[in-house]
């Protein structure tokens, strides 16, 4: 199949590029600069060159393929505070993409996270049955869904808060190293038992290809292989590497310590993937969350 990825060149991209063309599909990865241009040839696709707000070119290319995989995001926006923006954007471009797919029966591949859950008040460990109702990504999440009642094979991929790997330098787990390592303490909130759950980036790149292959339409997939992993835990691992004590941090100076991720640290999302692994015979294999950070590459990289 001809696939439109766009987000190619980014961290969980340089993962699902390769992955598509190991399975023989012919990617078109949209670059908005001459280095993601260069990554996206890299991993072995062709390049369309455009941004997110180029509605055009994103309607043009969705209409050429025979897929699209929807991964880009205004992380920088969101970083710098505009989460609003990021948002808008994404929500366009995904009606700008979904317009030209309409009546096609063409798969359409969302992302969204695990964490509209947390905020949508899903108490219990979360399930693809459980609707994203609030949160920031929720509206993008339910307008993709929504294209499987207009003829598009829609789906929404969940993923986790820690999406990591060795291909992973600037999610979150860099961005608590960084902050570990500047403060000179790893930290978690009050107890650190609320659980994040996680998934390597490689095992994410087989559950796109499967989405993409066979998800019937309307699917709420998640991308989890550590279904909650308790904070504290993940604090630990980051002390221990970096030689520096686990501490509890108050929730009131959570977002002195923490930053923009005090918004995120704190949150319990104990979230489960088996009905997406028993629909789509999807099966995660890499090493998990706390395995992965004592394996060492987080701190030899230049991110972190
Ligand atoms: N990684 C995680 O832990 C995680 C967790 C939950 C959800 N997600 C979601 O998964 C998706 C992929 O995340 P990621 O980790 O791969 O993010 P990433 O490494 O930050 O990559 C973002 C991608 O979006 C592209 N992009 C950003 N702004 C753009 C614009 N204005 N026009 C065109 N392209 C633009 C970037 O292109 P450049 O290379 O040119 O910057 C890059 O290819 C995102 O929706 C993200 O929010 C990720």
């Amino acid at each position: 199949m001809k696939v439109f990825v766009t987000g190619a060149s980014g961290h969980v991209g340089s993962a699902v590029v390769p992955e598509l063309v190991r399975a023989g599909h012919q990617v078109l990865g949209l670059a908005r600069s001459d280095s993601s241009a260069k990554a996206v040839r890299s991993f072995g696709a062709e390049v369309q060159r455009g941004s997110l707000d180029e509605l055009d070119v994103l309607r043009q290319a969705a209409a050429s393929a025979d897929a699209v995989i929807h991964l880009a995001y205004k992380h920088h926006e969101m970083n710098t505070g505009d989460f609003a923006g990021a948002n808008d954007a994404d929500l366009r471009a995904i009606e700008a993409m979904g317009e030209v797919l309409t009546g096609t029966d063409k798969a359409f591949i969302g992302t969204s996270g695990t964490l509209m859950l947390a905020f949508s008040d899903v108490t219990d460990v979360g399930t693809e049955n459980d609707p994203s109702t609030k949160g920031p990504r929720a509206e993008a999440e339910n307008a993709v869904l929504a294209l499987a009642n207009f003829g598009v094979r829609s789906s929404v991929v969940r993923l986790p808060p820690s999406v990591h790997s060795s291909l992973d330098h600037a999610g979150f787990v860099p961005a608590l190293i960084a902050i570990a390592r500047a403060k000179g303490r790893a930290g978690f909130v009050g107890d650190g038992l609320n659980r994040w759950p996680a998934v390597h980036s490689l095992d994410a790149a087989c559950l796109y290809r499967l989405a993409m292959e066979a998800a019937p339409p309307g699917s709420r997939l998640h991308g989890i292989s550590d279904e909650g992993v308790p904070f504290r835990e993940v604090a630990q691992a980051i002390g221990q590497n970096l030689n520096v004590p686990t501490v509890s941090v108050k929730p009131e100076d959570a977002a002195d310590y923490f930053g923009f991720l005090a918004f995120f640290v704190p949150v319990d999302n104990a979230t489960s993937s088996t009905r997406t692994q028993e629909l789509l015979g999807w099966n995660p294999v890499h090493p998990g969350l706390v395995d992965d950070i004592n394996e060492g590459h987080y701190f030899t990289s230049a991110a972190s």
